[in-house]
């Protein structure tokens, strides 16, 4: 029997196969057996040394087969004395193939209920098959291979899943599409995913319509929301309504104080259409996993002269000051450009200490704390709608702040954030001046103007495949340690087109702009995602403390239809050796518990008590 997805097949075959996933070309691609990709041990292997370059074991799992190997040797030495040196290479060889990057393909046996079953041993071919038969017998019958098995489908050599055509070409490791590891659904219109920065691993997702839920490692949703906010929060189910709980910030010594930020939208009286709100809250005194509604205090409200445009970003700066994104508010153009009010900027205060009216101090390098007129909260001013913005931690020495700015009809930008700089909005989007032929001047001698205008690093202009509808989704910068060819990049997004992109700098500090494509049915598959088949939007993109880069998205963008779904973004290409990914303090030995005080001092121990756990559990998968 063959598993292909062929269209020569009847038709119920093929809706079995496509089903369970028994694609051979899935099968065959480089993977290893925890589904996940091969990387490059960052330890040395000595034994299986096929795959110290690059393949699916880590220095102790080596160690183990080389241990593995030499008690098996001994045993079947003791059966027959005569055994030939080139038959300990084929035990060693067929042994190592767990270590190669084609582990997953090898080892794949069936898909039952959703779960992949593995086979003891690998597939082998046929000629191999006869070779060992006939030179080592009792090697063949130590992997099971002859002629009582042959006959099982698993050892068909046409699919191109055994050893050695599996083998035939040498992976790149290099990017080729990204996938997406679904955490996490159910969600009402998730727009922020933060961590509290308190090693817990905890993700605390931030849903449109004013509750706080939280997602424990592996993805998994406490009922218990940390915070609802809904009887403060002033929104609508209206698909599109911008007005909601828009974003969260941890305070960067959350551990101690327990305070945390949020941005919402509150009813306002008069002629306002609402109130955006910044508080801060505190968590409970006992229990992390549940905040104090009771312990709200004010630390700024900004009335909105418009249902749109409203920015509600917050996020702390590398300097410990709170960043605060102002949309120009949907209602006069002029009121991004003008500093008297904080409409249209980007604020930057300090919430670690209450001036004499104020629940914040201004920090006295904030670009405009001396100009007449101008609100000294103001740190960069002239965007229209600075919806997801992020902190670069891995950018020295500040952390690069970096913004998507939601355009109005012609151009989405992204934006470097530079203190004291203007943005261009209205005058232009983009590049691109949006003023009528008498008023151009004012956009091309911008330079005169303002002397702190500032390009956007990168902009796209709006695409008639969506009716020239955009919404530029800020990201950002990949510094996780899972997958290491996006190392550096800027993810972001566009909301309506459902794509990805990155930016790079080249050696010239030019930002480049690249597609993040995802990969294909062949490379995301058993737990991976690739492109979508339906349409979805894409509302934001969060971080874990490890860095790793999460995207929300939906199907229905009305705030109370609960089709909001966490990802993770994973490249099924290549990973980073998982023994060095773990971010841990202190490791326990017995009953003791040791800090671990260096990286160096980190890797030895987790080597030493990996070596012990990955001993036993990679034979139990023999
Ligand atoms: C074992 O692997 C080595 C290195 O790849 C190769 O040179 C050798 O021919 C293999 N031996 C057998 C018996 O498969
Ligand atoms: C960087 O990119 C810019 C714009 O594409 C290009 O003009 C420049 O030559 C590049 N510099 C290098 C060193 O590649």
């Amino acid at each position: 029997m063959q598993f292909q997805c062929f269209t020569g097949y009847l038709s119920l075959f093929i809706v079995f196969a496509c089903q369970f996933g028994i694609l051979t070309s899935e099968i065959i691609q480089p993977k290893c057996r925890d589904s996940e990709a091969p990387f490059s041990p960052a330890g040395e292997i000595q034994f299986c040394e096929a795959y110290a370059d690059f393949g699916c074991c880590t220095h102790e799992q080596d160690e183990a087969v080389r241990i593995y190997v030499e008690s098996e040797w001994t045993k079947l030495e003791s059966v027959d004395s005569n055994l030939l040196p080139y038959c300990y290479d084929y035990l060693k060889n067929l042994t190592c193939l767990q270590c190669s990057p084609y582990s997953f393909g090898m080892f794949f046996n069936e898909v039952v209920n959703g779960e992949i079953k593995f086979a003891e041993h690998p597939k082998l071919c046929d000629e191999l098959v006869t070779d060992i038969t006939n030179a080592c017998p009792e090697i063949a019958r130590h992997f099971e291979v002859g002629a009582n098995t042959i006959g099982d489908e698993r050892a068909d050599d046409s699919d191109g899943s055994c050893y050695p055509i599996i083998e035939s070409e040498k992976p790149t490791g290099e990017l080729d599409g990204v996938c997406l590891k679904e955490l996490a659904g159910g969600l009402r219109n998730p727009l922020a995913l933060v961590h509290a920065g308190d090693k817990s691993d905890r993700l605390f997702i931030v849903e449109h319509i004013g509750v706080i839920r939280i997602m424990e490692k592996g993805g998994e949703l406490r009922d218990e929301p940390f915070i609802d906010l809904q009887e403060k929060v002033f929104t609508t189910d209206t698909p599109g309504d911008e007005r909601g709980l828009l974003s969260l910030a941890f305070h960067p010594k959350f551990s101690t104080n327990g305070y945390f930020y949020v941005y919402y939208s509150r009813v306002a009286s008069g002629e306002f259409d609402h109130r955006s709100v910044v508080s801060r809250f505190t968590v409970h005194a006992t229990n992390t996993n549940k905040a104090d509604l009771s312990s709200e205090m004010v630390i700024l409200e900004i009335n909105q002269p418009g249902a749109t445009e409203n920015g509600g970003q917050l996020v702390f700066g590398k300097d410990g000051y709170l960043y605060i994104t102002v949309g120009y508010g949907g209602a006069d153009d002029e009121m991004a450009a003008d500093k008297s009010n904080l409409l249209g900027s980007i604020l930057r205060i300090d919430v670690d200490t209450e001036d004499d009216d104020e629940p914040y101090q201004i920090p006295i390098d904030n670009p405009f704390v001396n100009v007449v007129g101008a609100r000294p909260e103001i740190y960069a001013y002239g965007f229209h709608n600075p919806w997801r913005c992020s902190v670069d931690p891995g950018s020295l020495p500040d952390g690069t702040i970096f913004c998507g700015d939601v355009g109005d009809n012609i151009a989405e930008e992204i934006n470097v954030i530079h203190k004291g700089s203007y943005y261009g909005w209205y005058h232009r989007e983009g590049h691109l001046c949006r003023l009528n032929d008498e008023e151009k001047e004012m956009c091309d001698n911008l330079d005169d103007m303002h002397n702190d205008d500032q390009l956007p690093i990168h902009f796209y202009e709006h695409t008639p495949e969506t009716g020239n509808v955009n919404a530029v989704v800020g990201g950002f910068v990949y510094r996780g340690c899972q997958s290491p060819n996006l190392k550096g990049f800027y993810i972001y997004a566009d909301y309506i087109l459902g794509k990805l992109w990155y930016l790079t700098q080249n050696s010239s500090g030019q930002w480049i702009n690249h597609d993040l494509s995802f990969g294909n049915k062949d490379v995301c598959n058993y737990g991976y995602q690739g492109p979508w088949d339906k349409h979805h939007f894409i509302l934001a993109f969060g971080e874990d403390e490890q860095g790793e880069v999460y995207m929300m998205t939906t199907t229905s963008v009305s705030n109370t239809d609960p089709t909001g779904t966490i990802y993770q973004i994973v490249d099924p290409a290549r990973r980073t050796d998982p023994s060095t990914c773990s971010q841990i303090d202190s490791i326990t030995i017995g009953e003791e518990e040791f800090p671990v005080l260096s990286a160096a001092s980190k890797c030895t121990m987790t080597y030493a008590l990996m070596a012990v756990s990955v001993f036993s559990q990679f034979f139990s998968s023999f």
